[in-house]
């Protein structure tokens, strides 16, 4: 089932996603359905907020990515937290299914080490640099509230501003179902 992309401008992208636990109802039904949502846009990554669920859990499939490390990169993350983050921080242009259209440079520290649970409730705590490392913490922002838009040069921000008032209120052309605030 392909679910409808939460817009810019929705409340949920703004809340701190809460933990869930074992007995979380179809979970594993909710995880394949958010691989799909994922595929349907073609992005790389997919956060529960960005469906309307305020929970700790995203999706990442970066197996396509240029000489991405782990070759493959394609992970579930549920209750994750960032441990650390290290390294030489280096600019990268994102974009955000939230937020369609627009894309920008963020910085971001190279390397990082994550606790997390997998779909079948394995533990892991494992670090990922590069492009894996990219990914990871551009999710991560979305289980904390946090949107890639606001980590940009405040030039920028006000470069975009208009745009994402539009997004909000759904005048933007995108070709996957979105779900908009102010529409
Ligand atoms: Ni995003």
């Amino acid at each position: 089932m392909i679910f409808p992309i939460y817009a810019y401008g929705q409340p949920v992208l703004r809340k701190k996603a809460d933990d869930i636990d074992k007995d979380y109802p179809q979970l594993l039904q909710l995880i394949s359905n958010m691989f799909e949502t994922m595929y349907e846009s073609n992005g790389i990554g997919l956060a529960a907020p960005q469906i309307g669920l305020p929970i700790r859990l995203f999706v990442v499939d970066g197996a396509d990515v240029d000489d991405i490390k782990p070759k493959g990169f394609k992970q579930v993350f549920i209750n994750a937290t960032i441990k650390e983050e290290f390294g030489n921080e280096w600019d990268f242009e994102e974009g955000c299914l939230s937020i369609p259209n627009v894309r920008a440079n963020v910085k971001r520290k190279g390397e990082l080490t994550i606790h997390f649970f997998d779909e079948k409730w394995q533990e892991h705590t494992q670090t990922f640099d590069g492009m894996a490392a990219r990914i990871i913490q551009h999710e991560y922002d979305h289980i904390e509230g946090i949107l890639f838009t606001d980590r940009v040069s405040p030039l920028k921000r006000g470069m975009i501003k208009k745009r994402l008032e539009n997004i909000s209120k759904g005048y933007v052309d995108v070709d996957y179902k979105m779900k908009f605030p102010k529409k």
